[in-house]
This record gives structure tokens, C-alpha cells and sequence, in this order.
């Protein structure tokens, strides 16, 4: 198995590109089953959770003509299976994205259940929910969920939690849905608004994504997708960080500065300078860096997926900070590997109490998940000495060439196969 090995102590310096946005991406593709004739996306990153999406799609039938850099061209319209396998979906939750398409174009679904991950049980109730408010009727059987429907039928769809993969699955099945669904309580992500804008280019008819509230006309047919996919907040969000716990001074382009707002205003707060262009922040770390306080919430709240980055980066403040998890019961577990590299974290309940060190120190450590990986790395470019950081498939799954832009930057890091 891969492993990344960092030296440390290296302030990183330059320049940085964004990649598209993973979560951004995965919806879209899976949003082109809805449609008939070729989908052009452009902007698509590299990175494991998109190829396991297109092969989910290729196992259902559509034809990828092209994959090359950052472009897909995909035909779904030769699509004509409707389960999506277990052995697809254990290894990409979001796979069940491709149950709301399904059933609003077939009137039929099998996908697997995904089962409990890492950080959390993370059901998918509140989607079953919507397609049962849809009129589909949902069973499970043998580990897969069973959707069947004549017609999905609009209807007033309350979300208990917000849900941001449960708010994209439920606006694409009420695309083609007949009438009006009404989704309260919807996720804000930008993910979500721009799953709406690329719909509505394809002809649906679709209001209010972005607020509480999106209202969705039901339209007869999708023409084919054509996007560039925007770029990634949480990429952008941990090169900033990267630039932070080294000392160094980062510019990040081809990035949203609005999407990383609650992190620009915490890491102000910590005395980190940041300048915001148009499409590119300039980070320059703070001296000294202070400790603050986080709470994670769905957006524009401080998003779950900056929570492990944030806490590499109090490891090394000068204070005490207090690290909230509202979103995921068990996002805490890059702690204790922090702990082997030095850092000072009391975990108790949804709370990390994390007391600033000088330094971390080189340790070999394990990756848990995607997020929890990229703090790991983080950690290890600002420790003194080495870092082995194993279980990196995780980090494959959602950062595009890591350690290459990491090196352009000049950090010492590689990967041992
Ligand atoms: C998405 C993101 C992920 C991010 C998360 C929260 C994608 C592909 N993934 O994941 O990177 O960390 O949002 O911002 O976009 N819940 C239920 N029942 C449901 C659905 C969700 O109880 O039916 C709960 C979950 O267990 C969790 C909370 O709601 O506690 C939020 O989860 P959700 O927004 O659905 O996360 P994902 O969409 O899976």
C-alpha cells in the first residue's frame, strides 16, 4: 500500500492552482443520467472518487467517449441497467446519487445501502424519505435499497437534517418529476447551487437553490450537460492552511474566495494575513499564530470537511482552542494521530480542547479518511524530522496530484509505492 513521506520545516512559498470541485462533479455526473446525448464537463479533477463515478455509470450503460486532462465527454443515453452494485458502492458513498436519476428516468432503482464510514453512520434516510414523498415506493432487500415508481409525482419534501447529497439526489429526481416539489430545509452548499444552475441549463426548471426553500417545476426531458465544474473550496481551504502551519506564504488561484469565507474569517482571527483577489487568495502566516475557537455547520457555516486542517493548524497556536463537531458523531480520529506527533488534544464528547505546541514532531502516522489525511499531511510539513503517513488511498479519493503541487511549492514530500 502507498505511503506519503514528508520532511518538514520546509515554509512553502508560490503558487497553487484549484482543481474542479470533487463534490461538484460527482452530482453532475451523476445528474447526466437524467439527460439524452453527450455531457461535456469540463474542470473534471482527477481523483479516484470521479473514476469510481464513471464506472458506476459505464456499468449502468453510458458510454464515456473521452478522458483526457481535466475533460469528460460521457453519453448516457445507451444507459439501460438500474441497480448500482455493492462492490461500486462500498467504495464511494455518494454512489447513491445515481438512485434519484434512476428512478425518475426508469421509475426503477437497486442500488446497495452504503454502509457506515469512518466518521459517522451517515444514513440516507432523509433521501428514502423524499422519493417515498415522491410516490416511489422504497424497500430494502439483501443490502439494497428497491425503488419503484410509475411517474414521480411532485410533492412538499421536509429534510430533518440538512443533507447536501440527500438535497442533489431529491432536485434531480423532482426535475423530471410531474408538477411542483417544494424541498425545505435544503442544503446551502455552493455544490448545490451550482447543481441547480447546470440543471436549469439543461432545461430544468428549478428556483431558490441557495436558500432554505428550492422549488422545482417538473420538466418532460434534460438536453445533455455542458460545464466547466467550479473550482474546489476544500482544496483551496488546505493549501491555505498548508501555508499557515509552515510559515510560508501561498497564493492559491483559480479559486472562489466567497466559498471560503468562514475559513478566511477564522484564520484572520488566528493573525493569519489573507488578500482576496477576484478568483485567488494570497496567504501569508501569522506571527504569532493565536488559537480560536470552531464549530462546524452545513454552509455558510465552518464546513465539517476544514474541521482535521483547522485542528493541525491549532496544534500549533499559542493559546487553547475548542474545535465543535456538529455535523459527524465520530470526526475526531486524525487526534490521536496528531497526539503521536506531539500535539495536545483532549477529546470530550463533540468537543476537541486542543493546547498549541511550538513544534510537532515526525511520527509515522495512518490516514482514517479523506480529510483526516490531508491534516496529516499538513502536520507533517510543519513538524521537525519525518513523517510516514500510510493508509494515503484516502487522500486519492479527493485531492488531484497532492504531492506534486505540495512539491512546486517546495515541500520535501513523496510517495513510496
Ligand atoms: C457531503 C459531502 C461531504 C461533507 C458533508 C457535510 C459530498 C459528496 N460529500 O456529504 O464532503 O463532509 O456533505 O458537509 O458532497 N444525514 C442523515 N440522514 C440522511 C442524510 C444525512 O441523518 O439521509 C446526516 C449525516 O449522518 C450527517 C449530516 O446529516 O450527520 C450531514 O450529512 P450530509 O450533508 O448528507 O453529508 P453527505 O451529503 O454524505
Amino acid at each position: 500500500m502507498d505511503k506519503i513521506i514528508v520532511e518538514g520545516g520546509i515554509p512553502l512559498k508560490g503558487t497553487v492552482t484549484i482543481s474542479g470541485s470533487k463534490n461538484a462533479v460527482l452530482p453532475i455526473l451523476a445528474a447526466t443520467i437524467l439527460t439524452s446525448g453527450k455531457n461535456e464537463l469540463e474542470n473534471v479533477p482527477r481523483v479516484r472518487d470521479v473514476t469510481t463515478m464513471i464506472e458506476l455509470l459505464q456499468d449502468l450503460g453510458a458510454e464515456l467517449d473521452f478522458f483526457e486532462k481535466d475533460k469528460v465527454v460521457l453519453d448516457s443515453s445507451s444507459i439501460y441497467k438500474t441497480e448500482a452494485p455493492y462492490d461500486l458502492v462500498s467504495t464511494m458513498r455518494a454512489s447513491c446519487l445515481v438512485l434519484g436519476p434512476l428512478l425518475a428516468r426508469f421509475g426503477k432503482a437497486r442500488v446497495s445501502l452504503p454502509g457506515g464510514c469512518a466518521i459517522g453512520a451517515r444514513p440516507i434516510n432523509l433521501h428514502l424519505k423524499g422519493f417515498r414523498d415522491l410516490g416511489a415506493e422504497i424497500d430494502l432487500n439483501n443490502g439494497y435499497i428497491e425503488g419503484t415508481v410509475k411517474k414521480l409525482k411532485g410533492a412538499r419534501v421536509f429534510f430533518d437534517t440538512v443533507t447536501v447529497t440527500g438535497t442533489a439526489n431529491l432536485m434531480m429526481a423532482a426535475s423530471l418529476a410531474e408538477g411542483e416539489t417544494i424541498l425545505e430545509n435544503s442544503a446551502k452548499e455552493p455544490e448545490i447551487v451550482f447543481l441547480a444552475e447546470i440543471l436549469n441549463r439543461a432545461g430544468a426548471k428549478i428556483e431558490g437553490a441557495g436558500s432554505d426553500t428550492i422549488i422545482i417545476q417538473g420538466v418532460s426531458s434534460l438536453k445533455p450537460i455542458s460545464c466547466r465544474i467550479l473550482p474546489d473550496r476544500i482544496e483551496t481551504g488546505t493549501y491555505m492552511i498548508a501555508a499557515a502551519v509552515t510559515e510560508g506564504e501561498v497564493e492559491v488561484v483559480n479559486c472562489v474566495p466567497e466559498h471560503v469565507e468562514s475559513l478566511i474569517q477564522k484564520m484572520r482571527e488566528a493573525g493569519v494575513e489573507i488578500v482576496c483577489g477576484a478568483s485567488s487568495i494570497k496567504t501569508k502566516h501569522a506571527n504569532p499564530l493565536l488559537s480560536v475557537d470552531i464549530k462546524t455547520h452545513p454552509y455558510p457555516g465552518f464546513p465539517t470537511d476544514f474541521q482535521a486542517q483547522f485542528m493541525t493548524m491549532m496544534t500549533l497556536a499559542s493559546g487553547q482552542s475548542a474545535i465543535m463537531e456538529t455535523v459527524f458523531e465520530n470526526r475526531f480520529m486524525h487526534a490521536a494521530e496528531l497526539g503521536r506527533m506531539g500535539a495536545n488534544i483532549i477529546i470530550e464528547g463533540h468537543t476537541a480542547i486542543v493546547k498549541g505546541t511550538p513544534n510537532l514532531c515526525g511520527a509515522p502516522v495512518m490516514a482514517t479518511d479523506l480529510r483526516a489525511s490531508a491534516s496529516l499531511i499538513l502536520a507533517g510539513l510543519a513538524a521537525k524530522g519525518e513523517t510516514v503517513i500510510s493508509r494515503v488511498y484516502h487522500i486519492d479519493r479527493g485531492y488531484e496530484e497532492m504531492e506534486k503541487k505540495l512539491s512546486k511549492l517546495g515541500a520535501n514530500i513523496r510517495r513510496s509505492k
